[in-house]
């Protein structure tokens, strides 16, 4: 089993589709194994996109990610770093396929609702910035 890191974007939270983007994961057959709602910090949004540092859509971005609050979580399940990026869909949701979350929810670059870790090592890097170990909880499904 492989964790992930996922991030409900503000635009996610304001369109009120957690719940419904939340949906598609569990019944993909992804467990959340941890999940809370917090106002973003300019330190902690910074940390997160750390490698877009310098690039111009990067204070931009900052200034989006703390404009509201966001939902993140950590999804468990097989290859959950892939099932989540390729249920994403591409960044830019004007090119997401239809089906994805973006290509059926999103038009834009930056508001593309939802955030997932890019690989093994960035879902390690993400969770321990988001979690402290003790919120990431380990159990058994029934059945
Ligand atoms: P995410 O998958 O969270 O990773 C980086 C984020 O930067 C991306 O989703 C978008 O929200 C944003 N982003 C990437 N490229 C652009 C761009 N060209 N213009 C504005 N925002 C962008």
């Amino acid at each position: 089993m492989q964790k992930t890191l996922i991030i409900f974007k503000p635009d996610a939270v304001q369109r009120r589709l957690v719940g419904e983007i939340l949906a598609r994961f569990e019944s993909k057959g992804l467990r959340v194994a941890a999940l809370k709602l917090l106002q973003v910090g300019r330190a902690l949004g910074e940390k997160h996109y750390a490698e877009h540092a310098g690039k111009p859509f990067f204070e931009g971005l900052i200034d989006f990610i703390t404009g509201g609050p966001v939902v993140v979580g950590v999804l468990e399940g097989n290859e959950a770093v892939a099932v989540v990026r390729s249920m994403l869909g591409a960044t830019n949701g004007t090119a997401a396929a239809p089906g994805t979350i973006r290509g059926d929810f999103s038009s834009s670059k930056q508001n593309n609702l939802i955030h997932g870790s890019d690989s093994p090592e960035s879902a390690a890097r993400e969770m321990a910035l988001w979690f402290k170990p003790e919120e990431v909880v380990e159990y058994a499904i029934a059945g």
